[in-house]
């Protein structure tokens, strides 16, 4: 049984569209956190814009819903660029590349989420598009097969992927703008985001309460924003304030504990405590006894149970830690 449609690992694995898009920062100023990464791309994009130039290919890594996508529309926004929208498995053959990278407005931003999904063949054509503007087209079979160069208005590529280590590595060093991991955020700057969140939806939580929701956010901002609006729809339907009580109980019915986390992630723990003896278990295994899906458990479950101390990776699988045991005996 893998997850219900709302519950928070799905909210996590496909987003809740709309309140992403509502919630998302449009300004440096609003994007809480990550300095290391805002100071360099800031840096780079201002360089660019003396020279006079696009600016070089970037790509961001880490876990879902901690603001990839929302740096590439940051990206854009700073440079005034337009934005143009595309995924790794949506361009599956030649044509699709070529359709894209030709109708593309000159100097505009190429984001490509999950860019570890692009064929190898759509990698390859890829290079020399990132390199000099230029693709090489085949026209026609056979003999009478031959190359033509198109060339390519000029465009900056923003790639974002939550499974760096499957990028090949010819494709990684071609982001010449650099490779940003993001990261989990602390309490601190989740407060801030949820603060902010809330100020947009019209809402003045306490502190208590913005404490409350930060704490079983899985230290994500995407969470976050969705355990604050289950927390107001909460209160409106059962016609009470915002009090950390009311947080408590709605955290609750969306399926979230103290930590954060949620019955699949307690599900996660048992089935390795119980159907692999703790481990070590592969991932495929843990994956088919819990009838989710391996990429799920890697990119979903893993980063935050592994932040936690509760699981650890070895060469030979997971493993459940003392401090997993420990909080499953609880
Ligand atoms: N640094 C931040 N400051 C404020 N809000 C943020 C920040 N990062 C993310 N958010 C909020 O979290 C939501 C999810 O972020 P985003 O969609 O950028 O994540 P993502 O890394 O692209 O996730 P995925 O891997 O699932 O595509 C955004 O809509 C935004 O409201
Ligand atoms: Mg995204």
């Amino acid at each position: 049984m893998s997850s219900t449609p709302d519950s928070p690992i799905a909210i996590l694995k496909t987003g809740d569209r709309q309140l992403d898009a509502t919630l998302r920062p449009s300004v440096w100023d609003d994007y809480v956190g990550q300095a290391h990464v805002k100071n360099n791309v800031k840096v780079l994009l201002e360089a660019a814009r003396k020279r006079g130039d696009m600016p070089e290919h970037i790509l961001f890594y880490g876990p879902p819903g901690v603001g990839k996508t929302t740096l590439a529309h940051l990206v854009a926004a700073s440079i005034d660029a337009p934005l143009k929208s595309t995924s790794g498995v949506a361009i599956e053959r030649a044509g699709d590349l070529a359709a894209i990278l030709t109708n593309l407005e000159p100097g505009s931003i190429l984001f490509i989420d999950e860019i570890h999904q692009l064929s190898h063949k759509i990698e390859e054509l890829l290079y020399p598009a990132l390199e000099s503007g230029h693709l090489d087209i085949v026209l026609g079979k056979g003999p009478s097969a031959r190359t033509v160069e198109l060339q390519l208005p000029p465009f900056t590529l923003v790639g974002a992927t939550t499974k760096v280590a499957q990028l090949s590595s010819p494709l990684r060093s071609r982001f010449g703008g650099g490779v940003y991991q993001l990261d989990f955020y602390s309490e601190e700057d989740l407060r801030s985001i949820i603060a902010r969140s809330a100020q947009v939806l019209g809402l003045s939580p306490s502190a208590e309460v913005v404490e409350k929701i930060a704490n079983r956010s899985r230290a994500t901002p995407r969470v976050a924003n969705a355990l604050l609006k289950r927390v107001r729809d909460f209160a409106e339907v059962h016609e009470k304030e915002l009090t950390p009580d009311v947080a408590d109980e709605a955290a609750k019915l969306f399926g979230i504990d103290a930590l954060g986390l949620t019955k699949d992630d307690r599900r996660y723990l048992e089935t390795l405590r119980d159907g692999f003896k703790g481990g070590p278990a592969g991932v495929r295994a843990l994956a088919s006894a819990m009838h989710e899906d391996p990429d799920t458990i890697e990119n979903v479950y893993e980063p935050y149970l592994l932040r936690l101390g509760f699981i650890e990776r070895s060469l030979r699988g997971r493993i459940l830690t003392q401090k997993g045991k420990d909080y499953l005996g609880s």
